[in-house]
């Protein structure tokens, strides 16, 4: 090396000595990944026995309520703290008004007190929204304009909370974005005695084109008309999330979470530095794909893929992950 270009603190500054040999890298990680930090999303559908592949999501299948018992202690053997449940409701019971939702047993709500019978110590976090259950696949209720009004869909929303929580619900994620909801189902839930009830808000949620293979899995893509861009927040808006966040901290949720995960992982960091709070990313269905997709391809390996990605939300500041590929690299880091 030409004299010209050494600094001052070289060689006695050699940042490559501690990542010299595997027992250092190991002393010196600033981070870890593992079981704990998984959450878990499932699909519930009809039936028993049942167990439907979903093209666009390799490797992600819908389970029956049985089915869904399993993936449930496989998780929990596994050391995974919580599953995410959404479910693929049967067509004739989707309706304009999304009232399934309602139903006390509706497929989520059994699922939910199958697992707590079979698997009582694993954490159930339940999506609010009212997507699975409509015609259109809008996550709320459509004026004669087709508009998705706020607060009359968060009266549902609210219905749907007190159901989910009723049939045994640890944590209730709302994703559907309204004004409001989390300060409104809070209250609700105090009312009605669910203290310990938990809210993850999904409060930095972009209307993003990484959810197409989520909506195949629970039955909404062909039923959606139309985008989700006036509730969904806009890819281009970084200060916005933290306003979202800090209502959504305001109104009572225990955590927030951005969604999706890697390409916004800038919000994570600047949520978790702007409220330190607990803060979850969700790497949806169409990260999930692109990570397959590439490891099919050749371009890349599938498990060094998959923990790389996980490791860089704990480094961008996330308590834990929502992922698919959460059984698969629990076993992997488990060895
Ligand atoms: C429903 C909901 C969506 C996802 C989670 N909850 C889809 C959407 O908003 O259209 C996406 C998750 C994924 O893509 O993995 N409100």
């Amino acid at each position: 090396m030409s004299r010209a270009f050494q600094s001052a603190a070289y060689p006695a500054l050699r940042l490559r000595r501690t990542r010299a040999s595997a027992w250092s890298r190991s002393l010196h990680a600033e981070h870890r990944i593992g079981p704990q930090d998984f959450i878990w999303p499932l699909f519930v559908t009809e039936g028993s026995g049942v167990e439907e592949p979903i093209s666009s999501l390799p490797g992600v299948s819908r389970w029956s309520v049985d089915g869904i018992v399993a993936r449930a202690k496989e998780a929990r053997d596994a050391g995974i703290p919580c599953l995410a449940l959404f479910p693929n409701t049967q067509a004739d019971r989707r309706s304009d008004d999304g009232k399934e939702a309602l139903n006390p047993d509706n497929l989520m709500c059994r699922a939910i007190r199958a697992i707590k019978d079979a698997a009582p110590d694993i954490g159930i976090l339940t999506d609010v929204a009212l997507d699975p259950y409509t015609v259109h696949g809008q996550d709320g209720l459509l004026d004669d304009s087709g508009y998705v009004v706020n607060d009359a869909t968060v009266e549902v929303l609210i219905g749907q909370s007190l159901n989910q929580a009723a049939a045994g619900a640890d944590i209730i994620a709302p994703s559907d974005m309204m004004d409001g909801r989390v300060g409104a189902i809070r209250a609700a839930l105090e009312q009605d005695g669910h203290h310990n009830v938990q809210i993850m808000a999904y409060a930095a949620k972009y209307a993003s084109a990484f959810y197409g293979p989520f909506r195949d899995a629970v039955g909404s893509r062909g039923l959606l008309k139309g985008d989700k861009k006036n509730y969904q927040m806009d890819p281009a808006n970084g200060a916005e999330a933290l306003r979202e966040v800090a209502l959504d901290l305001a109104e009572g949720a225990d955590s927030v979470m951005v969604k999706p995960g890697l390409p916004y992982l800038d919000i994570v960091a600047r949520v978790k530095d702007a409220f330190d709070v607990p803060v979850f990313a969700y790497q949806v269905s169409g990260e999930y794909a692109m990570i397959e997709a590439s490891a099919a391809a050749g371009a890349g390996d599938r498990d060094a893929l998959v923990l790389e990605t996980l490791m860089a939300f704990k480094r961008a500041g996330c308590s834990g992950v929502l992922t698919y590929h959460a059984l698969h690299a629990a076993r992997l880091i488990n060895g």
